[in-house]
C-alpha cells in the first residue's frame, strides 16, 4: 500500500520504517529540511536500538523515502498517518499546534478517498473534532475516514513493540476502514480492540496513567517499607506473583520520566477537571513522583551528611536505559539538584553527553569515577549493572554507591569492599 506518515519523531520513524520493511511504500513527511536530508542518507536523529539498520535496508529496497513535500506524499497515498508531537503547555494541557497545522495543510489535499489515522496522543474528542473540521473545510464525507490508532511503543524497544503488540486499538466512526487496516498490519498477530474514536484516545491515556500509578504505588510503598526496614524488592516480587498484579512496573526508584507519562498524566488531569471530575488518583501519582528527588536527597543527606563536600559521580542521564532521550529525565533532575546544592558533579551516560552547568561529563565510564567519593546510579543501563566492581573500588577514593534504581546486587558490591545504599533495601 502507499502510505504517508506525517512526523519523523519516535512514533513516525518507527511506523514508517516497520511498514516499509513489511513491503509498503512509505513517504515520511518532515518539515525540518536538515532532518529530511539526514534521514535520506540513512542517519537517525535519535538513538533507538535496531532502527537505523532497518531504516537503511528499507531505503535501499526503495520502500522508504523522506520528504518535506506534504502534497506529493498525500496525493499518492491511501493511508495518511498523523504522528506529530503533542507537547505539554506550561499549564499541563496538551499543545495541539502541530496537529492543527497538519489538518489545515492536509484538508485541501484530500481529493480522493483517504484513511486518516491518528497515532499522536491527543486529548479526548480530538478525532471527533478532526472529522467535523474536515467536513467544515469542505472535504466530502465520502472522501475520508478518520481512525484513531494509538501507539503503545516504548523507547528503547520500539521496533519489537510495534511488531509484537499485545493489541491493536482502533477507534472508528464506522467499520469501513477496518479491513484495509488489517491488510496494512498483515505482519501483526494481535487481537483488535475496536471502539469509537474517543474510546481509543481514552485507552491510550488510561494505559499510560495506569502504569504511572503503578510506579507511584510501588514508590510510596518503598517509603513505608524503608521506615520499617523491609526490602521493597521482596515486596514487589511477592505481590507481583499474583497474576492480577503482575511483575511489570513495580521497580521502585527515582520515578517515571520520559516524553509520555508526565505529559499524559497532566493532560488527563486537565481533561478530567474540565468536566468537573477531580482525578484524585492521577493527582496523587504525580505528587508522589514529584516528591522522589527531594526524598533521595534527604536520604543521601541522612546516610552521608558530608555529601555536599564530596566528589560525586552520577551514572545515567537518560530517562531510562537504551535511549538518548532526556525529556523529563529524573536522572537529569537529580544531577541538576545536586549541582544547585553546590556539589562537585561528574556524569557518565552511555549515549547522552549532558551539558549541565557546572558539571563535568565523560565519555568513559571508569574515567568518570576517578577519585570519586560517592557514586550514584540514576539510570539502570546494562553497563552499570554489569560494571567491574573491582575496578570501581580501585578507581574511587570513597566506597559508597547509591543505587537509585535498585538495579545492582548489593552482595557483589560488598564482596568488592563497596558500601551499598539502595531504595528501601535494608
Ligand atoms: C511509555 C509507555 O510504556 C508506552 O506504552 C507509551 O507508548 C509511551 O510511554 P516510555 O516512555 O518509552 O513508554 O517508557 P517506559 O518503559 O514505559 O518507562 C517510563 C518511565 O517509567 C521511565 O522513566 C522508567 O524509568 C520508569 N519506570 C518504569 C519505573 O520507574 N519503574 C518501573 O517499574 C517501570
Amino acid at each position: 500500500m502507499d502510505v504517508c506518515v506525517i512526523g519523523a519523531g519516535y512514533v513516525g520513524l518507527t511506523t514508517s520504517t516497520v511498514l516499509a520493511n513489511y513491503g509498503h511504500r512509505v513517504s515520511c513527511v518532515e518539515k525540518q529540511k536538515e532532518k529530511v536530508e539526514m534521514l535520506k542518507k540513512g542517519e537517525l536523529p535519535i538513538y533507538e536500538p535496531g532502527l537505523e539498520k532497518m531504516l537503511v535496508s528499507s531505503i535501499e529496497a526503495g520502500n522508504l523515502d523522506f520528504t518535506d513535500d506534504l502534497a506529493k506524499a498525500v496525493r499518492k497515498s491511501l493511508i495518511i498517518f498523523i504522528a506529530v508531537g503533542t507537547p505539554q503547555n506550561s499549564d499541563g494541557t496538551a499543545n495541539l499546534r502541530f496537529f492543527d497545522e497538519v489538518i489545515n495543510e492536509l484538508s485541501p489535499l484530500i481529493d480522493t478517498y483517504k484513511i486518516i489515522i491518528t497515532k499522536s496522543t491527543v486529548p479526548l474528542g480530538t478525532n471527533e473534532d478532526l472529522h467535523l473540521k474536515l467536513i467544515e473545510k469542505g472535504v466530502p464525507q465520502t472522501n475520508f475516514d478518520v481512525v484513531s490508532n494509538p501507539e503503545f511503543l516504548r523507547e528503547g524497544t520500539a521496533i519489537s513493540d510495534m511488531l509484537h503488540p499485545d493489541k491493536v486499538v482502533i477507534g472508528v466512526r464506522n467499520h469501513t476502514a477496518i479491513q484495509t487496516l488489517q491488510k496494512l498490519y498483515h505482519f501483526i498477530d494481535a487481537p483488535y480492540i475496536i471502539t469509537n474514536l474517543t474510546g481509543a484516545e481514552m485507552i491510550k491515556y488510561a494505559s499510560n496513567a495506569f502504569l504511572a500509578v503503578k510506579i507511584s504505588f510501588i514508590n510510596e510503598l518503598a517509603k513505608i517499607s524503608d521506615a520499617y526496614n523491609v526490602d521493597i524488592t521482596d515486596v514487589a516480587l511477592g505481590i507481583g506473583m499474583d497474576p492480577r498484579i503482575g511483575h511489570h512496573f513495580l521497580q521502585a526508584g527515582l520515578g517515571y520520566g520520559g516524553s509520555c507519562f508526565p505529559k499524559d498524566l497532566a493532560a488527563l488531569e486537565h481533561q478530567s477537571m474540565k468536566k468537573n471530575v477531580t482525578p484524585h488518583l492521577l493527582q496523587a501519582a504525580q505528587m508522589i513522583n514529584n516528591s522522589l528527588i527531594d526524598d533521595y536527597l534527604a536520604k543521601i543527606e541522612k546516610e552521608i551528611p558530608a555529601y555536599r563536600n564530596m566528589k560525586i559521580t552520577v551514572w545515567g542521564a537518560s530517562f531510562k536505559p537504551n535511549t538518548d532521550d532526556t525529556r523529563h529525565s529524573q536522572a537529569l533532575k537529580l544531577i541538576e539538584r545536586l549541582t544547585e546544592e553546590g556539589c562537585n558533579i561528574h556524569v557518565f551516560d552511555p549515549v547522552v553527553f549532558p551539558k549541565v552547568k557546572n558539571t563535568t561529563a565523560y565519555k568513559d565510564m571508569y574515567e568518570s569515577i576517578q577519585q570519586a567519593d560517592l557514586l550514584i546510579v540514576a539510570t539502570e543501563w546494562r553497563q552499570f549493572i554489569e560494571a567491574d566492581w573491582a575496578i570501581v573500588k580501585e578507581k574511587m577514593k570513597g566506597n559508597i554507591l547509591v543505587d537509585c534504581r535498585n538495579c545492582i546486587q548489593p552482595y557483589t558490591l560488598k564482596r568488592n569492599g563497596l558500601k551499598y545504599i539502595g531504595v528501601a533495601r535494608p
